[in-house]
């Protein structure tokens, strides 16, 4: 830039300015996004539901253009929920998240999440096996908690397209010289590879068809918002272990 010459006597005016005083504009963007989201969720569910009543108004078809159209209707509705799922999937990670602090029982959290879900683990051909243990409290939110092992758990099924085994187990264990509650989930599915593991908490990693790769990144958010960590042991075509580690009720972190 050509220097202006300076008319003598006259004061130059510096506009001096620090960029830490800008506000964090990533999150302004999450909020946007997640705003953007949020309206979108509403026209998708009215085009849900009349897909849903136009596929009950055609019936029975029974001429060769009235299969087409149901077949036509039937795509767009599986596609209409596929969308309401990938921004739903995304409101649950962009959203603050409030935490309630609840004194919770990890083993009978899991039992809870096992009978809940047993019916639909098991027909996609997985048996899930855990042993209720006396273990420490954990002081947080009882249904982020629930879906945070829930998603571990799905995940383990999907890695096992043949089926097989899931093993839950909770324990009392240290974590960085602290007492803490340890909720292991272990699969005998595909394994991951060493390169893989850190990109599988990244948003929108998946290999899973269908799958919109969020439900880890929310799942570690879940837990470090309980101020705990999740640790991944895996040994490809032997199976799994995600363990979720939270520290004890009244420990110091
Ligand atoms: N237990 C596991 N065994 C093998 N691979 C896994 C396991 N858990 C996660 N992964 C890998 O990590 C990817 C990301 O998992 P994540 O839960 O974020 O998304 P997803 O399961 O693909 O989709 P979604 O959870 O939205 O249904 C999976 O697609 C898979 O490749
Ligand atoms: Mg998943």
């Amino acid at each position: 830039m050509p220097k202006k010459k300076k008319r003598k006597g006259s004061r130059s005016a510096v506009n001096a300015f620090d960029a830490s005083q800008l506000g964090n504009w990533e999150q302004d963007v999450a909020s946007l996004a997640g705003m953007l989201v949020h309206e979108v969720k509403n026209p998708l569910s009215t085009l849900n539901i009349s897909s849903q009543l136009l596929l009950e108004e055609l019936g029975d078809p029974e001429s060769p253009r009235d299969h087409r159209t149901q077949r036509r209707l039937e795509t767009m509705r599986s596609e209409i929920q596929r969308i309401e799922k990938i921004v739903s999937s995304f409101l649950q990670l962009t959203r603050p998240q409030q935490m309630q602090r609840d004194s919770v029982d990890a083993s009978r959290l899991v039992e809870d999440v096992i009978s809940r879900n047993r019916e639909a683990i098991e027909l996609e051909g997985v048996n899930v096996f855990f042993q209720p243990m006396d273990v420490p409290r954990v002081a947080g939110d009882a249904s982020l908690l629930h879906q945070a092992v829930l998603n571990l758990i799905l995940n383990g099924c999907s890695a096992m397209s043949e089926g097989g085994e899931i093993f839950l187990r909770v324990l009392e264990s240290t974590y960085r010289g602290s007492s803490a509650v340890v909720i292991e989930v272990t699969d005998t599915g595909v394994g991951i590879s060493e390169e893989a593991i850190p990109r599988i908490f990244r948003p929108y990693v998946s290999t899973t068809e269908g799958g919109t790769g969020l439900g880890l990144p929310t799942t570690l958010r879940i837990i470090r918002l309980h101020g705990g960590t999740i640790l991944v042991e895996s040994e490809p075509g032997q199976g799994s272990r995600f363990s979720i580690v939270l520290p004890a009720e009244g420990s110091t972190q």
